[in-house]
């Protein structure tokens, strides 16, 4: 880590810049991690930083909040945007590269393509934020292929958005491991998410209940428990501590997010739920039965 306030940080906002760096690097012989964000960095993007920092000599970091993957009443507009506090961020955390391009950069004038991971696109969060994971697998794929990293990184809060980006790393062939990273959590639970930002106090006071339903859930199914009623009994709990809206509460294998068929199948509960003006996501393993 990097502890004073010299900067060591670089940051480039155009492809040509981050290849010529990344160029440089190679010929050195060094390995490359990439840590793409939206920005408005908290301690789970800083330990995304800090583990691709000991599997890599370099680690990259980018900056984009990419529009295509907002829907039209989504909070694109409201997403938090600190471009100085997060450089400030990842010069302290010892991050070699930042990038961070402008929407023309990513999508010039005649964009047109765009890449769809057919199933897991439409399921779970998908079913509910149409075109968003169309967003993602698309600027994900643009952000690889821009950089070309031996591994890139994702927190396994998004876990949905880690499944579908191993299936489109491994179907189109690209080049890179994909590290999943455990959830980082405050310590009554709440998965660390830029969108708590938006919470009132009454409001982040009950949100941890959405990690508790969830581990409820897993441990009732993994003790033997009916999946349909521990999946029932988390989105009851949820009504109840002032969730307004709950999209789903979901068993699904851990893999493939098909549908948990059995209890020996490695399984996953995902919920997404709306408690005031933000929207949660969270998962959890189901423990497996010795
Ligand atoms: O998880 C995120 O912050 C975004 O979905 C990602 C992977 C940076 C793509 O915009």
């Amino acid at each position: 880590m990097v502890a004073n306030n010299i900067s060591t940080l670089i940051a480039v906002r155009d492809v040509d810049a981050l290849r010529r760096r990344i160029k440089a690097w190679r010929r050195e012989g060094k390995s490359v991690a990439l840590v793409p964000t939206m920005g408005a960095l908290h301690k789970g993007h800083l330990t995304l930083m800090d583990r691709a920092q000991k599997m890599a000599d370099c680690v990259v970091a980018s900056l984009f909040v990419n529009p295509k993957q907002f829907g039209p009443s989504e909070d694109f507009t409201a997403y938090p945007r600190r471009e100085n506090a997060d450089f400030e961020l990842l010069n302290t955390a010892g991050v070699h590269l930042l990038f961070a391009p402008d929407v023309n950069v990513m999508y010039p004038a005649g964009f047109s393509t765009s890449v769809r991971v057919e199933g897991l696109s439409g399921i779970l969060d998908g079913a509910h934020r149409p075109g968003h994971f169309d967003g993602v697998s698309t600027i994900v794929t643009k952000l690889l292929l821009q950089t070309l990293p031996d591994i890139a990184l994702f927190g396994e809060k998004d876990y949905q958005q880690l499944t579908l980006i191993r299936r489109l790393v491994a179907d189109l062939n690209i080049p890179v491991d994909i590290i999943g990273v455990p959830t980082v959590r405050e310590a009554d639970g709440l998965a660390l998410s830029s969108r708590n930002a938006y919470l009132t106090a009454e409001e982040r006071a009950n949100a941890p209940a959405l990690y508790a339903a969830l581990n409820t859930a897993a441990k009732f199914i993994s003790d033997g428990g009916d999946v349909a009623e521990a999946t029932a009994t988390a989105e009851a709990t949820l009504h109840a501590r002032g969730f307004r809206q709950v999209d789903y509460v979901e068993a699904r294998h851990a893999d493939t997010l098909a549908p948990l068929a059995s209890r020996a199948e490695p399984g996953r509960i995902l919920a997404a739920a709306h408690m005031g003006r933000a929207r949660l996501i969270d998962n959890v393993a189901i423990p497996q039965l010795k």
